[in-house]
């Protein structure tokens, strides 16, 4: 996107959550920061006029008696058009993405840069805990106990190794470290952008400190009730199907850019097509050959799975999934690596386990076998016949076994009436945050709008609009919320050939 947001900071958040490299809890003097320094950033920042600067914070917000603090990386991208009206703290979601290289990774399309701070990371070697529950419970009937014994992997080890932090990351703290960015920066209210995983953050400190809510915009909403209440959270999928399906859709009718709808008849017919081809997945899996270093592998159902809903998250992608796709069809897998391992493919720094030590940590539901979680799993097939597993063995089993709790977690309603109103965005076709998790939030929100982006992929950034970039822009600058009801139109249709993301 290419809105510079008239007169404003943008301010890349890390909270605690945002791991990556080690920053060790110290204990400065007693005074807190009050005043902010800010200074050259010590990352690569990619030639951006980004500062960055360091607040120290309590690090466990529940123990009165200890003085020990954490501190928050902040970096902090200055307001283009003059005199700046104050400071948009920003979150990239996950919950638990590297807040630091995130900004820097985003900043092209939404004017921002990014952290280090508590580290969450289970595994030595650290990439072994991405060996644990990848396959999806669905491959197979023998997949579920299988995953759900590398799930209860990944909980104890992170149970041991994070003993000491693994209350400490979750959203109330977040909430808290956020109020302080907000009192050290001596300003008068929050404003805030958050999106994807950042939505359940937006949602809980406007939730948990609604005198303080300047403007918030929360674009990609999560359901917030799911996140802390369900051991699963089913209405993520609930526009899965329904993106892909519409992207067979689009590709049916744009057959020059989409090789994929040239095999078939009617989208109709392509659907089935596809269908027939996962679920033989399931039963001869493909092997691919990369080229060195990249070792053979198998592409299996649960791998192309969840790699096209993924790819889904961005429009961008969609002429390259119809070639992979295209190619596997006929047993070709060769478009398929060019374009899944491609090192252009663009990427967003991924810190797994400190999504599940939030995610997990803020959950309330345990269980204690599989079995008890039959219902859920019930709930994720009702949701989605594309994608009913995923993230099912990874972050739902991982959760059901947790091993530690938040120290503070929100276990309020969210109906609250801010001080100014919240702003939802929601796309129609965004297959991991629907628009009706948007309308979900907004109803506990007094006063809030939610603005329908008509597009695909995943956030609002995915497939730019000059109407949603201007709504964003008014709110920012003058507080001006769009009518209750607006929708607004993607500048370009799907394949149009500009990716952004
Ligand atoms: C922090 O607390 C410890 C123990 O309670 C105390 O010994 C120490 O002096 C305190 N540090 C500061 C900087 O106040
Ligand atoms: C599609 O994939 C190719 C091969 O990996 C890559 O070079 C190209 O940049 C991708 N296209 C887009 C729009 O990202
Ligand atoms: C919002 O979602 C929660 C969790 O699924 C549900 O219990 C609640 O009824 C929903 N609220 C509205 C207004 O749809």
């Amino acid at each position: 996107m290419t809105t510079s947001i008239k007169a404003s900071v943008l301010l890349g958040l890390t909270a605690p959550f945002f791991a990556s490299a080690l920053a060790t809890p110290r204990t400065p003097p007693c005074k807190r920061a009050t005043k902010l320094e800010w200074g050259p950033c010590n990352i690569e920042t990619q030639g951006l006029p980004v500062t960055c600067a360091k607040l120290a914070v309590p690090l466990d917000y529940t123990d009165k008696s200890s003085n020990q603090t954490l501190e928050l990386d902040l970096i902090k991208y200055p307001a283009q058009n003059g005199p700046s009206k104050g400071t948009i703290l920003l979150n990239f979601g996950g919950p638990g993405q590297d807040g630091l290289n995130s900004m820097i990774s985003y900043a092209p399309i939404q004017s921002a840069g990014t952290g280090n701070t508590l580290r969450f990371a289970c595994f030595e070697p650290e990439t072994l805990g991405a060996t644990f529950a990848q396959g999806l419970p669905d491959a197979s009937d023998v997949s579920p106990g299988r995953v759900w014994a590398e799930a209860s992997i990944l909980a104890k080890t992170c149970g041991e190794t994070q003993k000491t932090n693994g209350g400490l990351v979750g959203m109330a703290f977040t909430v808290r470290d956020m109020i302080q960015i907000v009192d050290a920066l001596g300003e008068d209210g929050l404003r805030y952008w958050g999106i994807s995983g950042g939505t359940a953050l937006g949602a809980t400190v406007a939730a948990m400190f609604p005198d303080r809510v300047d403007k918030i915009i929360l674009d990609g909403v999560m359901n917030s009730h799911e996140y802390y209440h369900s051991s699963g959270e089913p209405e993520m999928l609930s526009s899965s199907d329904a993106t892909f399906e519409a992207f067979l859709e689009a590709c049916f009718e744009e057959q020059e850019k989409c090789p994929l709808a040239r095999q078939f008849d009617s989208a109709e017919a392509l659907k089935e097509g596809l269908a027939t081809f996962f679920e033989d997945l399931k039963y001869n899996p493909i092997p691919l050959y990369p080229p060195a270093p990249i070792p053979p592998f198998v592409i299996d159902y649960s791998i192309l799975n969840q790699l096209v809903l993924s790819t889904l998250y961005r429009p961008g992608q969609y002429q390259n999934l119809s070639i992979a796709l295209t190619g596997l069809l006929q047993g070709d897998g060769a478009p398929a690596v060019d374009i899944f391992l491609s090192p252009d493919a663009p990427s967003i720094p991924q810190e797994a386990e400190a999504i599940l030590g939030i995610r997990c940590g803020d959950k309330i539901p345990r269980a204690s076998s599989l079995v008890e979680l039959d219902p859920i799993e019930e709930q994720f097939h009702e949701t989605s016949k594309w994608f009913p597993g995923f993230g099912r063995g990874w972050y739902v089993y991982a959760c059901a076994q947790w091993p530690f709790e938040a120290k503070e977690r929100y276990e309020g309603d969210f109906h609250v009436k801010t001080k100014n109103p919240i702003l939802f965005i929601g796309n129609t076709y965004d297959p991991i945050t629907p628009l009706r998790s948007a309308q979900n939030m907004s109803s506990g929100f007094e006063g809030s709008v939610v603005l329908q982006h008509n597009g695909f992929g995943h956030l609002s950034l995915t497939q730019p609009s000059k109407c949603t970039n201007e709504i964003i822009q008014n709110f920012f600058d003058n507080g001006e919320l769009p009518k209750p009801g607006t929708v607004c139109e993607p500048d370009l249709p799907l394949f149009a050939n500009d990716p952004k993301v």
